[in-house]
């Protein structure tokens, strides 16, 4: 599939620093995805990097020149040896040292400066996130441990290493995390300042599930795609985002909290909580209407006597009423949307439930359109605003409207400082 440019990382210049761990594989792959998603991805290797991978291997991913040498005075196309440091530094969004051996975590902790990428490390003066990755309890050594700490207490990001297997056939914690993760703490990082930063933010997200025994259960086609692709456009702006999430099989935003709920009315109690000291919600999940009224404690069994079983269903708490109650004493959450499925007459249908349940802004799809609303990663919505206000976004897609929608929040949130 088609990588999406992903607007916080278009021309952003990602110094992508690569040290001699055989995770350096990953960093290709890392590298080559930033690219795809419009970042300038300029690779700094370290000798001991180079017996693992070659600056082949990142020229031909990022497009772009590889810097290895300190004294090297041929780089075709890129910068003079001498100065190199410095022009590599210079309106440098993200110096990302991925992976990171102890050796250069030491390097950096203590402002040694005896090859490319550490001179560069003490020139730059953009954020530094580092991934550390090496074997046989080198990370926990308190040595690296204690270098960490200076680096995080100067500002700097830390990547987790995860549990597994090392090259050496040791199990522990030192690996370095797949490219997902790794591009979700680079966005992190990148979006640390922005629009939303220091701003609390909840996002929900999938369908409910109602029981009607402890086998079965009622539920709905969302996927919760849109509400992750919510979520992430927040963490890009720089928010403490809350994932309430009754979603199955998305890989999780990185950086938001999760919070695992599978009913409407733990949805309810999860959002009443969690909306303390909140910024704004977002409602993005299709909960529930209705739930079994008496669920079954055991499995319901299938008899000879009848060919149809009769479900008496109750309504179920309305998430967004108890928030718009709550909103009247505390205040908060300051700014509220809600989401609308509907299948005809959509704008006046969206217009009394805006009302109804007292949103700043909502979110309304037709989701009788084959490439919008539920379960595909496109969209077309219309956002209408408690002034009356509408705008009929074209198609595109759940993160791009996601992006869009959080701008809205940001303005919104801003207007009522
Ligand atoms: O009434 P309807 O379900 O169409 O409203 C959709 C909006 O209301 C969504 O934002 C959804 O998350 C929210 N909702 C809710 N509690 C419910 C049902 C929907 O907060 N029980």
């Amino acid at each position: 599939m088609e990588i999406e440019h992903t607007t916080l990382l278009i021309q952003k210049r990602i110094l992508l620093g690569v040290t001699g761990s055989i995770a350096a594989y990953k960093a290709v792959d890392l590298a080559s995805k930033l690219t795809q998603m419009g970042a300038l991805v300029d690779v700094i290797m370290t000798d001991a990097a180079q017996q693992f991978v070659t600056p082949l291997t990142f020229q031909s991913v990022t497009g772009r020149p590889v810097y290895t040498n300190l004294w090297q005075s041929d780089i075709s196309g890129g910068l003079a040896a001498h100065i190199a440091h410095i022009g590599l530094a210079e309106g440098a969004d993200l110096l990302a040292v991925i992976p990171a051996t102890a050796n250069t975590l030491a390097k950096l902790a203590h402002g040694l400066a005896d090859d490319l990428l550490s001179i560069t490390a003490l020139a730059a003066r953009c954020p530094l996130l580092v991934a550390p990755a090496m074997d046989g309890g080198m990370y926990q050594h308190i040595t690296t441990q204690t270098n960490i700490t200076t680096l995080q207490d100067r500002g700097a990001f830390l990547v987790d290493p995860e549990e597994g297997r090392f090259a050496s056939g040791l199990v522990g914690l030192g690996r370095l995390p797949e490219t997902p993760t790794l591009i979700g703490a680079l966005r992190r990082a990148l979006g640390n300042d922005g629009a939303l930063s220091g701003q609390k933010i909840v996002v929900t997200a999938g369908g409910t599930r109602e029981s009607l025994d402890p086998v079965r259960f009622l539920t709905n086609r969302s996927s919760g795609k849109q509400g992750y692709a919510l979520a992430q456009a927040a963490l890009d702006a720089g928010a403490d985002v809350t994932l309430i999430t009754s979603a199955k099989g998305l890989p999780m935003p990185y950086g938001a909290r999760i919070i695992t709920v599978s009913s409407a009315e733990q949805m309810q109690q999860a959002v009443l909580t969690q909306i303390v000291g909140t910024d704004a919600l977002l409602m993005a999940a299709a909960v529930a209407d209705f739930r079994p009224h008496s669920p079954a404690s055991h499995k319901i069994k299938k008899t000879d006597e009848s060919s149809t079983l009769v479900l008496t269903l109750e309504k179920t708490p309305d998430i967004l009423l108890s928030v718009k109650e709550r909103r009247r004493d505390v205040h908060r959450p300051r700014v509220v949307v809600g989401f609308a499925a509907e299948s005809e007459d959509l704008i006046n249908y969206a217009r009394s439930k805006m009302e109804r349940k007292g949103v700043d802004l909502l979110i309304a799809n037709d989701i009788t359109a084959s490439d919008a609303g539920f379960d595909v990663d496109t969209n077309r919505v219309v956002v209408l605003a408690s002034d009356g206000s509408y705008e009929q976004l074209e198609l595109m897609s759940k993160a791009k409207v996601g992006e869009y929608i959080i701008r809205r929040v940001a303005q919104l949130l801003n207007h009522r400082r």
